[in-house]
């Protein structure tokens, strides 16, 4: 497993974890959502239960272990430690793009080990939306998938020295794959967001599930610019929109929208819900804890993640993660300034609970 596309999975987890080790509680957007404390609105924690509808399933908690790993050795020892952890607490869990094992069948193991040891849970697999659709089926059936995540990553792209650049054929594809597979679809960003006019043209297309994975936590335009000889593509770095803007563009009619991109603890999930993610997707924090295979560390933390969910929930008042969208919210600096300018009545945001 040495070749271009496998090393580049290797590349991406050395750099991701070089910035987080740098900065691993990196300044966001989430920091500019503050939820109203409320000192007598605090319930029981054995109250509260964080079951959760997305798509058709029933979630343990509002909270997906996103795609990232699978196609070489050391990204398989994560995947497999990804997957012990899902299964201990519940919770779905996606692969990386599978786009390596349609032409490298020798990677299979390193994916599948997501489904095997984990044969009772949520699994997805993962693929960019420039495959064809019988590729999508292809690996859903390999994973034995119950979902289909299919990502748009642009800025990406644009930057990874060996990108493609069909963007124009995306669209078209991702309504031939959503018609072509018999799972649900979720189309996600890697990093970018999903505005609200992406989101719209989404659900026109048939899509019923999308992930804004915005701006604000791993950042691949600065990751693949450290892959270029000349890293001329610097100034790219944070393109996009974060979580936090993503959810306050949503439109209507959108898919059902989970938020990801710069989670950084408990916190960040209670205030992506609060602004009306149904669930929502981690990926570096989680990585940061699995990156050396470690099971029994990977199942400690996502515990720990259900574990302070729930406080937050009893903290706030909300016996479900449905109740914190009732929460009153108040928006601050570049995220006020956002939500002002896209029209968000931030007011009524704020004093929603009365
Ligand atoms: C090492 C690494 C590899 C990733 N590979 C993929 C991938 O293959 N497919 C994909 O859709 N997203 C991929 N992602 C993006 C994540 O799913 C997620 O959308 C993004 O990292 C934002 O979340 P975060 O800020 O919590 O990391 C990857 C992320 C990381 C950290």
């Amino acid at each position: 497993m040495t070749s271009v596309r496998s090393a580049r999975k290797d590349e991406h987890v050395q750099l991701v974890m070089e910035s987080r080790r740098e900065q691993p509680l990196r300044p966001n957007d989430f920091d500019d959502v503050e939820l109203v404390h409320h000192a007598l609105d605090g319930i029981d924690p054995a109250r509260v239960d964080l079951a959760t509808d997305v798509g058709p399933w029933r979630w343990a908690a509002p909270l997906l272990i996103s795609g990232m790993t699978g196609g070489s050795e050391s990204t398989g020892r994560i995947n497999r430690a990804l997957a012990i952890a899902a299964r201990e607490t519940g919770t779905p869990i996606a692969s990386g793009s599978m786009s390596v094992v349609l032409d490298e069948p020798d990677t299979l193991a390193t994916f599948r080990v997501l489904r095997d040891e984990n044969p009772d849970g949520i699994v997805f697999a993962n693929l960019g939306a420039e495959r064809s659709p019988d590729d999508a089926r292809r690996v859903v059936d390999l994973l034995g998938a119950d979902g289909l995540q299919v990502h748009v990553n642009a800025a990406q792209e644009t930057v990874m020295p060996e990108g493609s650049r069909g963007f124009d054929r995306w669209a078209a594809n991702i309504e031939a794959i959503v018609d072509a597979v018999e799972v649900p679809v979720i189309v996600k960003e890697v990093g970018s967001g999903l505005s609200g006019r992406t989101l719209s043209r989404l659900h026109a297309l048939g899509v019923r599930l999308a992930d804004v994975a915005g701006r604000g936590g791993t950042d691949f335009a600065a990751v693949e610019n450290a892959r270029r000889a000349g890293r001329d593509y610097a100034y790219l770095a944070g393109w996009g929109q974060s979580a936090v803007c993503c959810l306050l563009d949503v439109p209507d009619p959108a898919p059902q929208v989970l938020a990801s991109g710069g989670v950084r603890h408990p916190l960040d999930v209670v205030r992506a819900l609060a602004l009306g993610a149904r669930a929502v997707s981690v990926a570096g924090a989680f990585l940061a804890v699995a990156v050396d295979g470690d099971e029994v560390a990977t199942v400690a933390e996502l515990r720990r993640w259900h574990e302070h969910l729930t406080a937050i929930h009893a903290l706030v008042g909300a016996a479900t993660p449905a109740d914190l969208t009732t929460t009153d919210v108040l928006l601050h600096g570049r995220v006020l300034e956002f939500a002002r300018l896209r029209g968000v009545d931030t007011g009524a945001l704020a004093r929603r609970s009365r």
